[in-house]
């Protein structure tokens, strides 16, 4: 069968009105698509990047079960996340923003696998232990900025602040470039926000960021290559893969992953962990009665609970087939990780926190194979560290008011949570 004539699923995926609203009422639709249709065909998705769809783009697979989502994760040799099939991204992306941002998470080996060896020697367990009592500083700073009491958005007051401050530690940019760099980190994943958005164009504002992280980029390859210090930035100039220097190109498209890669997942973790807590008292008391002991699996129960990565897609390298149904090379398949995680063949009691649940094989930080996320231990060290703060020094901290969910079929976003204490 052409892929044309197969028909789409009435249920669609693929509007972006489908993705706006609390992530709680897109459940029970995921709940019917893992129950009567776990592989289903939908019509491209709707972009507010590319105003007229691809008319050479027949659509997508949805994989919405854990064990599909694993499978294909962990198969490289028959799943792309190449850019010559258009990268990773659930709509299409212009191709010069791929290239521009995406680096090695739109890679497939060899290169992705040389450069991510080059970069994860920036994020080994030493490094992460080098930088571990600085995070903790960090957050003890951030929450003694709260005061006593006080009602404060958390996004801006709390979870937007360690994880760029991390990133730009990590990285090397400079205290007085901060600013800049974090807006435009924003500005890449809230340009399909109306409200973030304006009277711009999504598109236009995307280029604008790009341009600002990649000049930045430019000036600390520069600064970095004629002084060398001890950050990321350092190592990637300096590093040799395939017997070749990156180029700063390359080293800007790594700038610009991080930049959005580590800063906006790890604030969407601590907005949902505050208010998985506030929602649920009980697990909040239990995890206070021995922190210690229970933040590890709280962690991992935020991020499985969160999801902050709502969706990445591959494209079939060869013919291949999942449940049976044969997939042409060329065809996606889009995982919808949120769903993963409420997959009740995996997970007991999907719907309920539980801060204790070990195991707890979530797909948060993605199925595992060779893009799983390079900093899931920066990010645990982080949440750990914010939480620990946030819990013992204010343990009545509450949520104030409802909160105001980032639309969008990427990032699971928490814009505001008003929160007293
Ligand atoms: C709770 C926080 C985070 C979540 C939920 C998250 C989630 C993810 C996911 C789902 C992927 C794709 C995995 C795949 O395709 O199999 C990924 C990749 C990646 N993440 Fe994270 N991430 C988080 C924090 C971070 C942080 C703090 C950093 C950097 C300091 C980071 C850097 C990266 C990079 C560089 C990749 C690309 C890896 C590759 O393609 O080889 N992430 N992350």
């Amino acid at each position: 069968m052409t892929t044309t004539l197969r028909p789409y699923d009435p249920i669609d995926l693929s509007s972006l009105t489908f993705w706006q609203g609390p992530p709680a009422d897109r459940e029970p639709v995921f709940d019917q698509l893992r129950r009567e249709r776990p592989l289903s065909w939908h019509r491209p998705a709707e972009s507010a990047l590319l105003p007229e769809p691809d008319p050479d783009d027949p659509g997508y697979w949805a994989l919405v079960t854990h064990a599909d989502i694993v499978a294909v994760s962990r198969d490289s040799d028959t799943w792309s996340s190449g850019m010559q099939y258009g990268g990773v991204m659930m709509e299409s992306v212009p191709e010069e923003i791929l290239e521009m941002a995406h680096s090695i998470l739109s890679m497939d080996s060899p290169r992705h696998t040389t450069l991510r060896k080059v970069i994860a020697s920036v994020f080994t367990p030493r490094r992460i232990k080098l930088i571990e009592d600085q995070i903790k500083a960090q957050a003890a700073a951030i929450v003694d900025d709260l005061g006593e009491h006080g009602e404060v958005d958390l996004v801006e007051a709390v979870s937007a602040r360690l994880p760029m401050w991390t990133i730009s530690e990590m990285i090397g940019v400079p205290e007085e470039e901060r600013r800049v760099v974090t807006d435009a980190a924003n500005a890449m994943v809230c340009w399909n926000d109306p409200d973030f958005l304006g009277d711009n164009d999504p598109l236009q504002m995307m280029f604008d960021s790009l341009l600002i992280l990649h000049g930045r980029a430019y000036d600390f390859c520069q600064a970095r290559a004629a002084h060398p210090q001890d950050d990321l930035i350092s190592a990637l100039v300096t590093a040799e893969v395939d017997g070749a220097k990156l180029t700063f190109e390359e080293i800007a498209a790594f700038f610009v992953l991080l930049s959005v890669a580590g800063n906006d997942t790890t604030r969407q973790t601590t907005s949902h962990g505050v208010l998985a807590l506030d929602r649920h008292p009980d697990q909040k008391k239990l995890l206070l009665a021995d922190f210690e002991g229970r933040i590890g699996p709280a962690v991992e129960e935020f991020v499985r609970w969160g999801t902050p990565v709502l969706t990445f897609r591959r494209t079939a390298h060869k013919d291949t087939e999942i449940r049976g149904q044969a997939i042409a090379a060329g065809e996606k398949v889009v995982m919808f990780y949120h769903s993963a995680n409420r997959d009740g063949a995996v997970f007991t009691d999907p719907y309920t926190l539980d801060i204790t649940r070990n195991p707890n094989p979530h797909v948060g930080f993605g199925g595992g194979g060779a893009h799983f996320c390079l900093g899931s231990n920066v990010a645990r060290t982080q949440l750990r560290a914010i939480f620990d703060q946030l819990l013992r020094r204010l343990p009545d901290l509450q949520v104030s008011g409802e909160p105001e969910y980032l639309p969008g079929n990427f990032i699971n976003g928490i814009k505001r949570l008003s929160v007293r204490y």
